[in-house]
């Protein structure tokens, strides 16, 4: 009797063990994936270049009320949270379409009621309503989103993109800080 209690037991905490083993391996397979597969992979905007684009986007905000500012692939928040803790009469939307960046931006978030985060394709959400759109992408992304664009930002309508250009779209500025990737683009829609 002892010795099947005993197996009993040893035989439910085996079956505990590898369930944890196998939701383990998941868990870690869905944070790789989201992180490594997704493209470009979320690296956040770092060093002198973000920090001059998000100084000239704060002095564009400076002073204005109710803006919509959308970040494109905003990866983990990085961005948009010290602009939504500067700037809480202003609306803040990050849209991303990996998992688990997203998970962590959201819970960045938790505070602010001025940002919000979605999981989404840039390419199908709705921008019609952003005065002023942030990316940091890709060229190849940035090739193909800006027929997107053009055709669904309102007329006055900002986008910073950093690093990366739009074809067949003069920019109103090209802040360069020394190489041409160490450039952002401000474009004003028509
Ligand atoms: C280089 S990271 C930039 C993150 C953030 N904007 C920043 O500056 O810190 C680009 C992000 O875009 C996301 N992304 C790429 N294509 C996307 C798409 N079609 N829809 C939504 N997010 C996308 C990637 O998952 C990645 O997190």
């Amino acid at each position: 009797m002892a010795d099947f209690l005993l197996f009993s037991v040893l035989l439910v905490m085996a079956i505990a063990v590898f369930i944890c083993v196998i939701l383990s391996i998941i868990g870690i397979y869905f944070m790789i994936s989201s992180c490594f597969m997704s493209y470009p992979p979320p690296v956040p905007s770092s060093g002198l270049l973000k920090e001059k684009a998000l100084q000239d986007i704060c002095d564009y905000l400076q002073n204005k009320k109710g803006l919509t500012i959308m970040d494109l692939g905003s990866g983990w928040g990085t961005m948009l949270l010290p602009l939504a803790k500067r700037f809480p009469q202003h609306r803040f939307i990050g849209i991303e379409h990996a998992f688990f960046p997203y998970m962590v931006s959201k819970l960045r978030a938790r505070k602010l009621p001025n940002l919000h985060f979605e999981r989404g394709d840039i390419f199908k959400t709705d921008i019609t309503g952003a005065d002023v759109i942030y990316c940091f992408l890709m060229q190849k992304l940035m090739n193909d989103l800006t027929p997107y664009l053009k055709q669904n930002m309102h007329s006055g309508a900002r986008l910073y993109s950093c690093r990366f250009y739009c074809p067949d779209w003069k920019p109103a500025a090209a802040v360069s800080l020394g190489s041409k990737y160490d450039t952002y683009y401000l474009y004003i829609k028509d």
